[in-house]
């Protein structure tokens, strides 16, 4: 059997109905802040990613999926998907106009990492980029965006953590600082011996423990700040305090990535194990212009949507939905039931049906299996009485009714009110009834 590809996986009913759940939260969210969903090409040309994440980045130098096309042209499946948005809206000259545009994508990325819990070569991303300001309200404006998402879905402890990367001149001088400092430092693994001349500030965000423990004593960003940025920073702090976002001080915080600049964050939850990480994001104020675009200010943030499934319990986001089973005894029956099934779908309630001729007790499992809040029962005796039984199967508005009615099927079937529904008065019956419990 061909099996999926290592560290890509398939996710599967009913999970999916929490990866639904998910994304509508986000979406909803979105809509509140003012933002707009954009879809984008999975591949993108290489030069895309390594001019913008950075030729040094783990990503561009190990975890992308780069292969020629038929024509010999260069291309990768996207790793990330900031690169790709701000492509997308620099050639669409989306940025043009006053005030700040707002754009959303969902979907996956794809990264050659070793696969481990909470990390995979294909997961799915929430991204966020906002472009157009540069005033420091936008950024706290953007973390607070982040933060409801997360809140909304997750019950358990977030840690914001926070840093500023300055400008490309604060970046410049620090970077000095940091070369200076690593030069002569033994115990460097092989990558960090050639990033402390090429690229410094990679260095602090190598994952080997020996590279962090020399960085111990490293000289930090925020003695480099100029005063726009240390003022920037501050206000962003400022704000975040008024509207009480408990917040961490990272001072080695740098990000994966080499784009970034003043404003950095990450959110790590409690409960992930060591790929705790389940955002990140910050300014980046100068790529559009490396990609040969205007001067753009840039902001955004990404959350990694398996992470945050991990940390959902598990009934969230579970089907709720009242759904009504037709069992029906006999062929003139399954006639008859099959009309009422497509007639009750037409009024938008969800109906189902067994075709295979299975006795009552195998269709009234199979209607528990699927959750139906209502079984109809129909046989020769119903049909000559020109009435359906109407069998009441949980209470659906309570999840631990549902369980109890689970045990109830294992175990003794407790009496349940039955109603007999004349055939023609049978479908405003259940539209009635589904949508006083759907308003409950
Ligand atoms: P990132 O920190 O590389 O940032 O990724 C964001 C989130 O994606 C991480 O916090 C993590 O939850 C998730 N993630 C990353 N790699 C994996 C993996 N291999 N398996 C599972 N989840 C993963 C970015 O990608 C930036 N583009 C974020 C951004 C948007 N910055 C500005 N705008």
């Amino acid at each position: 059997m061909i099996k999926a590809i290592r560290g890509m996986r398939d996710i599967l009913p009913p999970e999916t109905s929490r990866w639904q759940w998910v994304e509508s939260v986000a979406r909803e969210v979105f809509d509140l802040y003012g933002y707009q969903e954009i879809r984008l090409p999975l591949l993108e040309r290489t030069e895309l990613f390594a001019r913008s994440i950075g030729e040094e980045t783990d990503i561009v130098a190990k975890e992308m999926y780069t292969f020629p096309d038929r024509k010999g042209d260069s291309l990768t499946l996207r790793p990330e998907a900031t690169a790709s948005v701000l492509r997308a809206v620099l050639e669409n000259r989306l940025e043009k106009g006053a005030g700040v545009k707002k754009f959303y994508t969902l979907g996956p990325m794809f990264r050659y990492e070793r696969p481990q819990k909470g990390r995979f070569r294909q997961f799915w991303q929430i991204n966020c980029e906002a472009y157009g300001v540069e005033a420091p309200e936008l950024d706290v404006e953007v973390i607070l965006l982040l933060m409801h998402i997360l809140k909304r879905l997750l019950p358990g402890e977030l840690r914001l953590l926070v840093n500023s990367l300055g400008c490309p001149a604060c970046q410049m001088k620090f970077r000095a600082a940091l070369g200076l400092f690593l030069i002569n430092r033994e115990g460097l693994c092989e990558d960090c011996q050639r990033r402390r001349t090429t690229n410094p500030l990679r260095v602090l965000d190598c994952k080997s423990a020996n590279c962090q423990g020399i960085l111990h004593n490293a000289p930090v960003i925020r003695d480099y700040l100029c005063p726009d940025c240390a003022a920037h920073f501050a206000r962003v702090l400022e704000l975040l305090n008024r509207f009480n976002v408990a917040y961490e001080l990272k001072p080695r915080l740098v990000r994966g990535l080499d784009y970034y600049t003043r404003t950095a964050f990450e959110v790590a939850a409690v409960g992930l194990g060591a790929q705790d990480a389940v955002a990140g994001g910050g300014r980046y104020n100068g790529l559009a212009k490396a990609l040969g675009g205007p001067d753009l200010p840039a902001i955004g943030f990404a959350i990694g949507e398996d992470r945050l499934l991990e940390l959902l319990p598990q009934d969230f986001g579970q089907d709720l939905r009242p759904r009504i089973f037709v069992a029906a005894l006999g062929e003139p029956a399954r006639e008859r039931a099959f009309t009422l099934v497509q007639e009750l779908r037409r009024k938008d309630l969800a109906a189902e049906m067994d075709f295979e001729g299975r006795s009552l007790k195998a269709q009234m499992s199979m209607a528990d299996r699927l959750g139906a809040a209502y079984a109809v029962i129909v046989g020769d005796k119903e049909l000559e009485a020109g009435a359906a039984q109407v069998r009441p199967m949980r209470n659906f508005a309570s999840p631990a009714s549902a369980a109890a009615n689970q045990e109830a099927v294992e175990g003794e079937r407790p009496p349940v009110a039955q109603e007999k529904v004349r055939f023609e008065a049978l479908v405003d019956y259940l539209t009635g009834k589904v949508r006083s419990e759907e308003n409950l």
